[in-house]
């Protein structure tokens, strides 16, 4: 993996004091100093540079004048496990790693290699503790209060819907919409292959019948290809679908403008799941604004959290006051406690709305820091052959929630699940991609269009792919470390 050298290497005419400015920047605290050929002479620790002033030397001297130290080394591939040994047995925090003529390539830290990295943990900012207090202070316990209306007000704005009700969850969302589209048993509704369960347990609670579209190859969402012939199937055999459910992967954006083309022409309406993807842009609208309802999910390992919650955000007023209605026990309106239809209690409440305020205004940091974390990953596995990405629908903006890499096969002989179980022992998480509907026990009578006759992409993906710590608040160092591992387990170290 590339990492800018300059960061943390010296040259012997450098004096104490650069030294100083350097290792007050670096979590490392080791800087390396290299003489004229480039390779590694000797390290400098604070420790060092307090030691020489302690026996009168001054902060203008050079480094050259320093105590010859012999510096611990190790070549540039060494396992975490061997460089923990190293740094345990010479009992030091940090390791210098080397290329075979000796120049410094990265330093390795103790800690970087002792703390678990975790698939996608909550990344909570200042504000957040604020509005929860807020509520505290004002009483507002209740599911209702200010909280929650600047949190849907807020939404309003990053989901490019004019109308958003928030609630306990995104599966609550999903339920939601397809009750305000009117969705009832025997109802065909299509839904994207490769998801998270979430997206069809609704269409199984209103006894509907879900139709499983295969991805497209390269963005891994919802195959337009497939679904075009799907619709012309079951045009031609009366059984159009209720609804389409597409399903934006891992934060990349599906084609909806050939979705919607499709959607209209057969005018069936669509609801996009975009749990996953807040933040991502198609067309420079935000993602989820195409289609007649959208979701997103506010769960602990999502773009924003809430601990839990999900929103319902539509250009239709009646649809998202219908969904209000049936969150909250569907009260007819009437002086008194009358009910006509089957209803939830799916309300977000104001306490954690409070954590939903707070998150929203730090959204567009964490879309860039998932995007820098997935750039980093990029360059540091594309050298390694047998190693792919999900790509980009044309003109989208991705928000990269997980990285999630490809193996070929025919190149890397490891199944992922055997690369999973070595980062785990390495105290790394990753996860299996999403196993696809078509392939659940629960799911496996219903229809799966393929993406052509000869390619299932979502099966092929399942048994390829691996999801890859992805959490906005990581460390580039901890970037690095999940690289060098992947290397190392992919090249047999
Ligand atoms: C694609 C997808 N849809 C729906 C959901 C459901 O969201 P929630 O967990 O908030 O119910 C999730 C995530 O959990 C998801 O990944």
């Amino acid at each position: 993996m590339k990492i800018k050298m300059d960061n943390f290497v010296l040259s012997l005419s450098d004096t104490l004091r650069n030294a100083m400015l350097k290792l007050e920047s670096l979590e490392e605290k080791l800087c390396v100093v290299c003489g004229a050929k480039g390779q590694v002479v000797r390290t400098v620790t604070d420790g060092d540079v307090r030691r020489f002033l302690l026996s009168e030397g001054s902060m203008d001297d050079k480094l050259s004048s320093l105590p010859e130290k012999k510096p611990i080394l190790a070549l540039h591939g060494t396992s975490d496990a061997e460089l923990l040994d190293a740094m345990v047995n010479n009992d030091i925090n940090a390791i210098v790693l080397v290329d075979k003529v000796g120049a410094p390539v990265r330093i390795c830290s103790r800690v970087s290699l002792d703390k678990k990295i975790l698939l996608s943990p909550p990344h909570l900012g200042d504000l957040e503790m604020k509005h929860v207090q807020d509520a505290f202070d004002s009483n507002w316990i209740a599911p209702a209060g200010p909280n929650l209306t600047t949190f849907e007000n807020n939404l309003v704005k990053n989901t490019g819907h004019q109308h958003v009700v928030a609630v306990s969850s995104g599966t609550a969302a999903l339920h939601l919409a397809l009750r305000v589209l009117g969705i009832s048993a025997r109802d065909r509704v299509y839904v994207s292959d490769l998801t998270f369960i979430a997206s069809v347990q609704p269409i199984l609670y209103e006894n509907a019948v879900p139709v499983f579209i295969d991805s497209e190859p390269s963005s891994w969402n919802m195959s337009p290809i497939a679904l075009e012939r799907k619709l012309m199937k079951d045009q031609a055999s009366g059984d159009l679908p209720a609804a389409i459910i597409v399903v934006h992967l891992y934060g990349q954006v599906a084609d909806m403008p050939a979705i919607m083309r499709l959607a209209d022409k057969y005018e069936i309406p669509v609801i996009e799941d975009a749990a996953e993807s807040l933040g991502a842009t198609i067309d420079n609208k935000p993602c989820g604004s195409s289609g007649t309802l959208s979701v997103f999910s506010f769960n602990g390992n999502k773009m924003i959290t809430t601990s839990g919650g999900g929103a319902l955000a539509s250009h239709s007023y009646k649809l998202i006051e219908r969904a209000r209605n049936l969150a909250t026990q569907g009260r007819d309106l009437a002086e008194h406690y009358q009910h006509s239809s089957i209803s939830y209690n799916y309300r977000l409440s104001n306490v954690l709305a409070g954590i939903g305020v707070g998150q929203l205004s730090v959204l567009a940091d964490r879309v860039a820091r998932r995007r820098e974390i997935f750039e980093l990953y990029r360059q540091g596995l594309t050298g390694n052959i047998g190693v792919s990405f999900q790509q980009n629908t044309p003109n989208s903006f991705g928000c990269r929630w997980l990285t999630v890499v490809e193996f070929n096969p025919d190149i890397i002989d490891l199944h992922p699940y055997q690369i999973m179980r070595r980062l785990s022992q390495l105290g790394i998480e990753s996860r299996p991609g999403w196993k696809p509907m078509h392939m659940q026990p629960l799911c496996g009578k219903y229809e799966f269009e393929p993406h052509s006759e000869e390619h299932v992409v979502s099966s092929s993906l399942f048994l390829r792919s691996l999801c890859l710590p992805s959490g906005s608040a990581m460390l580039n160092t901890d970037v690095e470390r999940v690289v060098n591992s992947i290397e190392n387990v992919i090249l047999g170290g």
